[in-house]
């Protein structure tokens, strides 16, 4: 299966599923944040914590675990069915390539690791924890998550998310609607803060 010879709705259902683990990591960390501050409650000499509360051991290993378990979930005979039934396409199961577990690895902690660098940096902008940075909040985790891949799944990334422009256009336009769309889900539902 080649992302090329599908319609464009079933790529983004493919790009999405493919990004599946990126995504859902920030929403478990939100829900097993909370505990043991990764920065330790120290401050930078702008007076400004390293990181802030909003960054949390519990949140980085639980958010990055959970992501793995769901990618190990998308990976199953389940998860293709799943994925066969929603497009009416076959794929061989090798969406991740031959090492998927680091792939899912690389996916949900990059989307972490993403998330924690863009609170350091509001923090040296003298931005509270929680506080709005547009940009910065919905496309920090993907980016770092590409990067991540980029670095260390080179030829799984090229020959998927890279692969032409299309897989690209459609996480920089899905990701802000699903970023904000699971945000005041979470925030309904009273596990998460702010709405963004
Ligand atoms: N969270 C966590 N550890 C992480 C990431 C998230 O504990 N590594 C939890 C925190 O409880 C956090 C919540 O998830 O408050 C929402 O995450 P996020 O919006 O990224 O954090 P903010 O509180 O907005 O903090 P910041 O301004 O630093 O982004
Ligand atoms: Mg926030």
């Amino acid at each position: 299966m080649n992302l090329e010879e599908l319609s464009v709705v079933n790529t983004f259902v493919v790009v999405m599923w493919i990004m599946g683990p990126a995504y859902i990591a920030n929403s478990i960390a939100v829900l097993t944040g909370g505990k043991f501050p990764i920065d330790q409650g120290k401050k930078l000499s702008d007076g400004n914590r390293i990181l802030g509360d909003g960054k949390t051991w519990s949140g980085l290993i639980g958010g990055t675990l959970g992501g793995i378990a769901f990618g190990i979930f998308l990976n199953s005979s389940w998860g293709f069915s799943a994925l066969e039934r929603l497009t009416g396409e076959e794929f061989d199961g090798k969406l991740w390539g031959a090492n998927a577990i680091f792939v899912f690895t690389l996916l949900s902690f990059g989307a972490l690791f993403g998330d924690m660098s863009a609170s350091f940096y509001k923090r040296r902008q003298n931005l509270k924890r929680g506080d709005k940075f547009a940009l910065l909040d919905m496309y920090d985790f993907i980016f770092m998550t590409l990067l991540l891949c980029f670095i260390f799944q080179n030829t799984w990334l090229m020959s998927w998310i890279l692969d032409g422009w299309m897989p690209l256009f459609i996480i920089l336009f899905l990701t802000p609607i699903l970023h904000r769309g699971v945000n005041i889900i979470g925030y309904r539902l009273g596990v998460k803060n702010e709405p963004w």
